[in-house]
Order: C-alpha cells, then structure tokens, then sequence
C-alpha cells in the first residue's frame, strides 16, 4: 500500500548533469534527509509538461563527487520519499563499437557491472534477491524512443569504476565482448530504482569514442564535458517529450517484484 506522498512531492524524477536545473518550471528546492545520508544535493521539483518532476545533479550541484563517489543509496531513498515511482536518468558514455558515433543519444538495454568498491545495495541482511534480468523499464524505455526519431534502441552498457577512463586494452576487450557502450554512473544506480520498485532507463549521450576504438590520444574529460553541453539542448527537449509521454507506473511490473517478499530494508511510503 502506499502512503500518502509528502507536501513536496514529485512523481518522476531526473538525475543527471547540472546543466538540467534549467529546464524545470519554478524550481522549489528540498533538502531531504535519510538512513544513508546527504543525497548528491538539494532536490529541486518543479513542473514538466504538466507533471511534477524532481531534478537531482547526479555528480552534486557543484560536480562534488567523483562517479566512485556519488552517494547513490541517498539520491534513491531520497527521490522515493518524495513519491517518485519513476526516473530518468541521462549520462555521458563512450562509444566501443562502430556502430555508436559521438552525439548519438542511446537507450541501453542492458548493463554489465564492472564496479567493484560502491555499496550496491540496500539490502544488508536476509535473502532479499531482486530480479534484473532486464536492468531497464519497458515502458520508460518506450516512452524515450517514441519522443524522438533519433534515438538508438538498445545496447550494452558497460559500467566501470572511474574515476580513470579506460585503457586501450581494457575498452578493446570490453568491445570484443560486444558490449557497445562505457559510463562510470548507471549502476548501482538502476539496480538501487529496482530495490526501491521505481521504473528506470538510462538515456546515454555518447560523448567519445573509448581509448581502444578511437585512434587519437584517447579519451579527456574535456571532450566529454564539451560534448555534453552541445546537446544539452537536445536532451532537455528530448526529456520533456518523453515525460509527456510516460505510462501510468501502476500498469508496470517493475515495483511489483517485492509483492510476498519479506524486504530487509525500508521503501519510504509503502507499507
Ligand atoms: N563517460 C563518458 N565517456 C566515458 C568513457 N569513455 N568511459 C567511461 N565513462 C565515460
């Protein structure tokens, strides 16, 4: 059963780059506390074609944290407080394969977890096993690629530990894998939405061709900063059409798996 959601409620959210505050309609910012500290940075919430919508910079709202960094327990109970069922969540890749070019915005399908010192759960005691075999939400998925022709269905996305880019030979084995996408961010991130039963689905700008499929001096942070920032436009645009479009979250199975389940760890708002 759910709660009744707090005064400042949202029932989207967004996590992603600073550059993002812009793009809400009267901002009101809430600081929210929870079991596992501080998240990233205040939350604004403020109004999406209609629809209430939390933002939160994923790195902090003065790129405070390193991806290796990012209090992620915190930004998802924090986000699910306020209510929100639902998150969207931009970040910069690399591109490993041909088949991905810089400026191409990607909706993976599927992650690979090569992070190995966050804390990736909430769940710290009993057997408590979420289902992830398809890390992302069908129906958010949808409602990204219906918002615009240009967006790629599908993709592995390959999540390392940073802060270090990859070397030449790390990115060309990941590539040989088949694997088509690199980031630092995405998990924990979409497994701790699935533990809190929230929708999520990343939407993944390339922003450089990884150090074992580009012929230059691999890749700089510059690069990816500058790239961003070029299509933030086109993102904040993309954003605004698919929360339009999103489906009722209660007709989704990805809150539903911990239907019988005896959770060792509390989801605010349901009881
Ligand atoms: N984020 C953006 N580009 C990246 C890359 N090449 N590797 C890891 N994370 C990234």
């Amino acid at each position: 059963t759910q709660a009744p959601p707090p005064a400042a409620a949202a029932d989207i959210a967004v996590i992603g780059g600073t550059g993002f505050y812009s793009f809400l309609t009267d901002p009101e910012e809430v600081r929210v506390e929870t079991p596992y500290g501080d998240p990233s940075a205040p939350i604004a919430i403020g109004t999406v074609a209609g629809r209430r919508v939390a933002f939160l910079p994923r790195h902090g709202a003065h790129h405070d944290f390193p991806p290796h960094g990012i209090p992620f327990r915190a930004n998802l109970w924090a986000l699910r407080s306020l209510g929100v069922r639902q998150v969207l969540a931009p970040c910069a890749v690399g591109g490993l394969r041909p088949e991905v070019a810089p400026g191409d915005v990607v909706v993976p399908d599927q992650l690979v977890d090569r992070t190995y010192r966050r804390i990736p759960s909430f769940v710290e005691s009993g057997a408590v096993h979420l289902p992830f075999g398809d890390p992302y939400c069908p129906g958010l998925r949808g409602a990204v690629l219906g918002a615009a022709p240009d967006v790629t269905d599908g993709g592995t996305m390959v999540v390392i530990e940073g802060p270090r880019f990859s070397t030449r030979a790390e990115s060309r084995s990941y590539a040989e894998q088949g694997w088509t996408l690199i980031n630092m961010t995405a998990l924990p991130e979409a497994a701790l939405a699935r533990e809190m039963g929230q929708c999520y689905a990343s939407i993944a700008l390339v922003t450089d061709m990884d150090a074992g499929a580009e012929e230059g001096s691999g890749v700089s942070q510059e690069e990816v900063f500058a790239l961003f920032k070029a299509n933030l436009e086109r993102l904040t645009g993309l954003l605004a059409a698919t929360i339009e479009a999103l489906p009722d979250p209660d007709g989704c199975t990805c809150g539903s798996w911990t239907d019988g389940v005896e959770l060792t760890y509390d989801i605010p708002g349901q009881t």
